[in-house]
């Protein structure tokens, strides 16, 4: 049985299931393994793991722990209580209207971002000139409709991740602020924060970048220099603002003071890193990587939620769950009436009842022609069916994003 303890109730003889912790913030080449001495249990505890879940049919058991499942229930029940509360979508064109748009910027975004770490690699400076108006670019996006970009930036290249993840934490940023309220030229200047806060990384040789494993411990200190290499980067390029500054220095920095490269705590460390923090952590642990399956945008959600306790500003999170919403835009899910289809538009008070476009009946195990129904609405005008999970789409091999772009 997989069970969730405190870290400090590790004893030898237990066997670690999962750190429970996004896997690019532990030191351990495995993230499951036997506990053979103290100093495994005190390199956990100083990695800034506060709570780990054991498997107790290959190792110890701690009686009264409650098991993953009482965790995931609790952790949803508190999700859904939060989807109840107003969230604030900008949508002014259908995701199908700012589909093709937004696909364009993407592919744009994604080769400047490649430029600029080229450049960089080359010892050139950063031209802000040349990114300031992509970050405008992505912002109109976002503001006609902010699901189409989001949606798309999902899908990425494996090789290509370092940019399109720069891309994607831009978007998101964008859309974080804009949701929380924050005025144009803050959201403006988060906005080219994301685009550039793993600038540093154009200085980790592309084999530990790219390595199809986990790290060592001499390659993870190579990437925790990242965010100082980026700082000093860009302190270089003219007219840079303070908060493209503070979220590249920042953006690892953990509330309980466990991140780096500043151990900052909590307090010192500003509004906008802590949301390029979870925004980052997010789109990370979403993404396939040549070692790694992608989480479920609902999972990596509820994720950071239960890591939100330590590592990130619980309120920040839930307002970032507003922001995207439980079953993001682009989400595949299963209704109770066995129709399988693809989120397409959050809806403006409630998140468990978004737009979904059908396109399968699991009943019939065949394609149906897709059908965009509104949950919220009451039984005959397309609603009065519900959400019953958020699937794989690996599982049905469909590409639900495909379905976006349809009129
Ligand atoms: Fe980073």
């Amino acid at each position: 049985m997989i069970k969730k303890i405190d870290a400090k109730q590790l004893k030898v003889g237990m066997y670690v299931h999962d750190l429970s912790c996004d896997w690019m913030s532990h030191p351990f080449l495995v993230s499951q393994f036997k506990i053979k001495a103290d100093s495994e249990i005190q390199k956990i505890i100083n990695a800034g793991i506060h709570d780990v879940y054991i498997d107790t049919s290959k190792g110890m058991d701690v009686l009264d722990a409650p098991t993953e499942e009482e965790v995931k229930k609790e952790i949803h029940a508190e999700m859904i209580q939060l989807a109840s509360e107003t969230p604030s979508p900008i949508i002014k064109l259908s995701v199908a209207e700012e589909f093709n748009r937004a696909k364009q910027i993407k592919n744009q975004a994604h080769q400047l971002v490649r430029t600029v770490m080229q450049d960089v690699r080359l010892g050139k400076a950063v031209q802000l000139e040349q990114i300031e108006p992509m970050v405008e670019n992505i912002t109109e996006s976002i503001l006609r409709n902010s699901g189409a970009l989001i949606g798309l930036m999902r899908i990425k290249n494996k090789d290509d991740y370092t940019f399109l993840h720069s891309v994607s934490v831009c978007t998101l940023m964008v859309a974080f602020c804009r949701s929380v309220g924050l005025d144009t030229e803050t959201t403006r200047q988060a906005g080219l924060g994301g685009l550039l806060h793993d600038t540093g990384k154009a200085l980790v040789p592309d084999e530990v970048l790219n390595k199809p494993g986990r790290l060592t411990d001499e390659e993870f200190d190579i990437i925790k220099k990242h965010p100082k290499d980026g700082h000093e980067i860009l302190l270089q390029t003219p007219q840079i603002g303070a908060i493209p500054l503070d979220i590249t220095l920042h953006h690892h920095e953990r509330m309980d003071g466990s991140g780096y490269p500043d151990k900052l705590p909590g307090e010192q460390i500003t509004t906008l890193s802590q949301m390029a923090a979870i925004v980052d952590v997010y789109d990370a642990i979403t993404a396939d990587r040549c070692y790694h399956k992608g989480m479920s945008a609902t999972d990596a959600l509820r994720k950071i939620f239960e890591w939100s306790k330590f590592h990130f500003n619980p309120q920040y999170v839930q307002a970032f769950m507003r922001c995207v919403g439980i079953y993001p835009t682009g989400t595949l899910v299963l209704l109770e009436s066995g129709k399988l289809g693809v989120v397409t538009e959050q809806h403006e008070s409630n998140l468990l009842q978004p737009k979904v476009k059908l396109f399968i009946s699991t009943r019939s195990n065949a394609y149906i022609t897709p059908v965009e129904i509104d949950l919220s609405r009451p039984m005959g005008k397309g609603g009065a069916d519900k959400i019953i999970s958020h699937e794989d789409p690996a599982k049905w091999k469909v590409d639900p994003i495909r379905f976006l772009c349809s009129a």
